[in-house]
């Protein structure tokens, strides 16, 4: 059984989760207006990976005997710059969910929940995966700065990205 404390911090994280997956959609939406074909595939695969650790959070809260209440998702924002101006916002965003899922483990070490601790050690490792992947891209954008061939060489390769389900997915039934 989760104590409130732990609960209530999972609850708030299954937000911060389902409010990435909207901010990626949106970042979608802007490339594809761009003509960034390939980066707005890029940010479905997102999209759908955001909302899958919204669902690994979910089906551990009912395992656990817990209660899910889901809270409004905040507005995302809709306009970037450019291309780099999108990845250096998402770069910025996993830090933050990065240094989220930091504070969930602390509540969960305070409160010598080691299930809890063991099922967010995942989120620590993917969170370390996400940052270096989008630093990659940004390098790769900076590199090329306003060059059109190389734009369109990076968006290609951005949309080759396959999805791949989370290692610790599972439906809760
Ligand atoms: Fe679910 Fe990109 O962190």
């Amino acid at each position: 059984m989760l104590n409130s404390r732990i609960e209530t911090a999972l609850n708030a994280h299954i937000n911060v989760e389902m409010w990435s997956a909207y901010l990626y959609l949106s970042m979608s939406a802007y490339c594809h207006n761009e003509g960034y074909t390939g980066m707005a595939h890029w940010f479905q695969v997102q999209f759908k990976e955001e909302q899958e650790h919204a669902q690994i959070l979910f089906n551990y809260v009912v395992s656990r005997g817990g209660r899910v209440k889901l809270a409004p998702i905040a507005e995302v924002e809709t306009e970037w710059a450019s291309a780099l101006a999108v990845f250096e916002h998402t770069l910025q965003h996993e830090k933050k969910v990065t240094m989220l899922i930091n504070d969930l483990y602390t509540v969960a070490l305070e409160e010598k929940d080691y299930a809890t601790q063991s099922m967010l050690r995942w989120f620590i490792d993917e969170q370390v995966e996400e940052e270096a992947g989008v630093h990659d891209i940004l390098n790769h954008l900076r590199m090329v700065k306003d060059n059109g061939y190389g734009l369109y060489m990076i968006d290609k390769d951005l949309g080759a990205r396959t999805y791949t389900q989370p290692a610790p997915f599972a439906t809760a039934e």
